[in-house]
């Protein structure tokens, strides 16, 4: 099929009227979402894997006259990823080779009309970039409020740090860096992560952020730094260790502790929530965080670590105690803790005590206890609990 006649058919009466019975049928195909939500989403294991797009901009400042190093960095770029297609036995379209000419139509339409919804991006199920990198570019470097991208298909695109290395000289490297990071100044990160939290009904933060996060200056249900202090973790936590922190919510508990441990991985079951987490760790650019969507319960781990957060979560496991325990003790190292948080002492662990014995009875000892009130509601109990045997 000739690109004329796929233009034809997709602009055909037909089949945008069973496009638009499918997207109904599966809301969640299509999604409008603003450009730095989308940018923030490029990551793979919470690295940016994006700098194409990020050359892209700088060649689109240089066509308005701001730069005059975007263009050859991204004709330099095209050379390397035509070269780099060939090397995987992909075939490169006579229109691939020369990119400029959609570069400019593109940046002319975009400064006259802004996003065209007619042709939406094109993502994989984790918002991954599949195809529409230069619109992506065009909408940060015109501020466009939002963006129609479509889920097609399932694959992973890396220009990550990696691939950008193989190509180009150091100081290339740093002047695309610089300008990542310049983008990233001007994104107001509040905004962004109250986009996807708002994306999905939410069980947990009352309307807000479960946890608040004093570094970004997000507020949420519960204290964040305060509970660190509260818990004491100055006092446990050392360089060397490895944490896991289960069900993490948006991840800005794991992320303050990362500051302070050698790595940490979190445990969330829902999507939104690790969607936040990895944002947010793409936007700090941190890189000893593994966040891991899932149900622990049904979890394998090849590590073994040296701390463990279960705050608030074993009732949402719904664990019976004793397994519980045994099932931390077989994930910590020798001499390793876990800090293991109640839920309402006065409802769903009304017999908190009773439970931590059951916990205990698979080899820990209690080496530190607490209760605190830190969302000025809920009353809980706390005990940081080390490996016996
Ligand atoms: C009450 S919140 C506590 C969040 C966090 N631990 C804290 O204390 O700040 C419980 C969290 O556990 C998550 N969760 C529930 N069941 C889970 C499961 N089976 N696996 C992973 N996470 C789960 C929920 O989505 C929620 O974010």
């Amino acid at each position: 099929m000739n690109n004329k006649f796929i233009w034809l058919l997709k602009n055909s009466r037909i089949y945008k009227s069973i496009r638009s019975i499918v997207l109904r049928l599966t809301d969640s195909l299509e999604l409008k979402v603003s450009p730095a939500f989308l940018l923030l989403s490029q990551n793979l294991e919470g690295t940016f894997n994006r700098y194409d797009a990020i050359v892209r901009y700088m060649a689109i400042e240089e066509l308005q006259g701001a730069n005059n190093t975007g263009l050859r960095l991204y004709h330099k770029m095209q050379r390397a990823r035509n070269r780099y297609l060939i090397s995987k036995g992909i075939k490169i379209k006579p229109e691939d080779t020369n990119k400029d000419g959609t570069l400019m139509t593109l940046v002319e339409s975009f400064s006259r009309h802004g996003f065209n919804a007619k042709y939406p991006l094109t993502v994989n199920p984790q918002l991954g970039l599949v195809d529409g990198s230069h619109r992506l570019a065009c909408a940060l470097y015109y501020n466009v409020e939002s963006i129609l991208v479509e889920k097609s298909g399932s694959m992973k695109v890396d220009y990550g740090f990696d691939w950008f290395s193989r190509y180009f000289e150091p100081e290339e490297l740093l002047l695309i860096q610089q300008q990542y990071r310049e983008i990233l100044k001007s994104i107001d990160i509040n905004a962004v992560l109250n986009e996807v939290l708002s994306s999905e009904k939410q069980v947990f933060g009352r309307g807000g952020f479960y946890q608040s996060f004093e570094k970004l200056g997000l507020p949420g249900q519960r204290p964040t730094t305060e509970r660190y202090k509260i818990y004491k973790l100055d006092q446990h936590l050392t360089p060397d260790q490895r944490v896991l922190d289960i069900g993490c919510n948006c991840g800005f508990f794991t992320l303050m502790a990362a500051e302070n441990v050698r790595s940490a991985v979190g445990v969330e079951i829902t999507h939104t929530l690790v969607q936040i987490a990895q944002m947010t760790q793409v936007y700090l650019g941190k890189t000893n965080i593994q966040f891991r969507l899932g149900n622990f319960n049904k979890m394998e781990f090849e590590e073994q670590f040296d701390f463990i957060f279960s705050f608030a979560v074993h009732h949402w496991l719904d664990a019976d105690m004793k397994n519980y325990g045994k099932r931390l003790h077989g994930l910590l190292n020798a001499q390793g803790k876990v800090l293991l948080e109640s839920q309402n002492i006065h409802k769903e662990d009304h017999d908190w005590q009773e439970k931590l014995n059951r916990f205990c009875q698979a080899g820990f000892k209690e080496i530190q206890v607490g209760r605190l009130m830190d969302d000025g509601v809920i009353e809980r109990r706390f005990s940081v609990l080390q490996k016996t045997e």
